[in-house]
């Protein structure tokens, strides 16, 4: 028994590893009293996040409810799938079979991702994808690497990339990983970016807990 606890502690800081490395997070600052932008969030996620990801515990009538998105305008401009019906759960055509082959992992229905990540974390891992042509989909995450997810806000921000600055160590140039850098190699400046990111995490967190929008509206009247 104690030898099992021994190697379970001796095992314990590569198990913190294997979790990803802490990369500082920045702060989201998103507000979902506005609803501007949690249409926009919206918009943003039916186009470039619903084709893989599902958030199959809500219902696109409450969601163009609670946005106040007129049903019609939902139907032509957020709903693709042709079949599908504004009371329908928003569940999605790829299956979690097909997401598991294609990327090496499924891609996880995204309904909840806001109360087990934090709006701080996602907020931050769509702002740190980087070019490493070593990967599949040529580009790597600073807070989920080996991600299996492709950059697919690319043509938005474009793709950035490692930053290394030459220090002298042990009286030895080497060169020490500084962070990633933007190119703005892309249609959006970085505030411009930054500001698209925050709609689509502000949609997120509205996703995970549309009750608090109830909420919040009923205490400021
Ligand atoms: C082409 C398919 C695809 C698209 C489109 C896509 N994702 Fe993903 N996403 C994935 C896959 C696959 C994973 C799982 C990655 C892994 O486990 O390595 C993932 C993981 C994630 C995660 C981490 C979930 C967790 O807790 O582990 C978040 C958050 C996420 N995606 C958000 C988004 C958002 C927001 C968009 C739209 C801007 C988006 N994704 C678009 C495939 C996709």
């Amino acid at each position: 028994m104690k030898k099992w606890i021994v190697i379970l502690f001796a095992l314990l800081p590569s198990m913190v590893l294997a979790a990803g490395p802490k990369v500082p997070l920045d702060s989201a600052n998103n507000d979902l009293s506005d609803t501007a932008s949690l249409q926009r969030g919206a918009k943003l996620f039916m186009n470039y996040c619903f084709g893989c990801h599902a958030t199959q515990y809500q219902r696109y009538e409450r969601v163009a409810e609670d946005l106040g998105i007129p049903k019609n305008l939902m139907m032509e401009n957020l709903i693709f799938d042709a079949n599908a019906k504004i009371g329908d759960l928003m569940t999605n055509a790829i299956s979690t079979k097909d997401a598991a082959t294609f990327f090496g992992a499924p891609a996880p229905d995204l309904t909840l991702v806001s109360r087990v990540r934090g709006t701080d974390w996602i907020y931050t891992y769509l702002r740190s994808f980087y070019e490493d042509p070593s990967r599949p989909f040529g580009v790597n995450n600073t807070v989920f690497p080996s991600v299996g997810m492709p950059h697919v806000l690319e043509e938005l921000q474009g793709t950035p990339v490692k930053q290394y600055k030459k220090v002298l160590i042990d009286g030895e140039m080497v060169e020490e990983f500084q962070g990633i850098k933007s190119l703005g190699n892309g249609e959006l400046s970085a505030e411009e970016y930054d500001d698209a990111v925050r709609d689509l995490v502000n949609f997120l967190e509205y996703s995970g807990e549309p009750m608090k929008l109830e909420r919040q509206s009923l205490v400021c009247g």
